[in-house]
Formats: C-alpha cells, structure tokens, sequence
C-alpha cells in the first residue's frame, strides 16, 4: 500500500519552491529598471552603481536565497547601505512602493507576500543601521 509523505515534506517543498530562478530574475530586473528611471532613486543607484551587471547578478542572488533558499549571497548590505550619503525614511518608502508595485505585476501572490514582507523587514533594518550612523541621538 502506498503511503503518503509526511506532511513536513510539503512544508519544505512549498518553501522552497514559491517562485522559480527565472521569476527572481524577472523580480530583480524588473525593479531595478524602474528604480534607475525614477525621479528620487535613479540619481543614488546613478551615483553608487558602477557595474550594473555585477549589481544585478548579486540582488539575483540576494533574492533567489531569501525567496528560493539557495543560499547564494554572502554580502553585507547593512554596512554598503550605511555607508551611503543622504538616504531618507522617503527614499525607503519610494524603495518599497516600486518594489509592491513590482512584485504585483509579477502575477504570483505567493511570491508576492514573501518578497513584500521580507523587503519590509530590511528596509526597516538599512534605515535603522544608516540612521544609527548618520543621524546619532536622533530617533529613527
Ligand atoms: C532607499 C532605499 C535604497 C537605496 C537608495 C538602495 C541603494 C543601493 C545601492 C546604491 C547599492 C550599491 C550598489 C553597488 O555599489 O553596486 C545597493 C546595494 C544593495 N541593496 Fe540597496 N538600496 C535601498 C534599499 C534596499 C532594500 C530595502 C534592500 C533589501 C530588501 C536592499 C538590498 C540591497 C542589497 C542586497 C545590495 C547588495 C549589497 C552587496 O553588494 O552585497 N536595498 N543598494
């Protein structure tokens, strides 16, 4: 008689199987070209961005760990973010109203909500580490 898999198997397998590579390349490309045309975001990453390509291939990377589980980024964004001249709690809400909007457009709900509430969580975290070195005393 055949037996079915115990139900911790589907949880692991719905976790790393919400979206595909090719969606988390579309997610990544996809935002990035809108954030470079934007009015408020287009002269930071304009400023900051030398090689675009390498810049795309690491959020890919970045993504693809946090939405697919594989575990391919090792960097440091809260330090790279800190560093950064004239971030503003605006820009972040510009950061995450492209990416909502994004992530939207990609017509996968389930993607959709991880992203979204993931990308939340770290823009949390960046404003508070640059604020933490940039605006010391002030409450961020
Ligand atoms: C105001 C909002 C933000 C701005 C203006 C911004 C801008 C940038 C810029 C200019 C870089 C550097 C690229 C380079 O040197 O090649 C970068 C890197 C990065 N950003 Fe952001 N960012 C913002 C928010 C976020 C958020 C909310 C996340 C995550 C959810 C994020 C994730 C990353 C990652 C993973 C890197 C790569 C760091 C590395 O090279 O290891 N950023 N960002």
């Amino acid at each position: 008689m055949k037996t079915a898999p115990p139900p911790h198997i589907h949880i692991l397998k719905s976790r790393t199987e919400i979206c595909t590579e090719a969606e988390v390349a579309r997610l990544v490309h996809t935002f990035y070209a809108a954030a470079r045309e934007d009015a408020m975001l287009g002269p930071v990453f304009g400023r900051e961005v030398q090689d675009w390509d390498e810049h795309l291939a690491t959020l890919v990377d970045f993504w693809s760990g946090l939405l697919r589980g594989t575990m391919r980024y090792h960097g440091k964004p809260l330090a790279q973010h800190a560093q950064m001249e004239h971030l503003t709690p605006c820009m972040f809400r510009r950061w995450l109203t492209l990416f909502f909007a994004t992530t939207e457009s990609l017509g996968n709900p389930a993607l959709q909500e991880k992203a979204d509430a993931i990308a939340l969580r770290i823009a949390e975290r960046l404003w508070k580490s640059f604020a933490e070195s940039h605006l010391p005393g002030q409450p961020a």
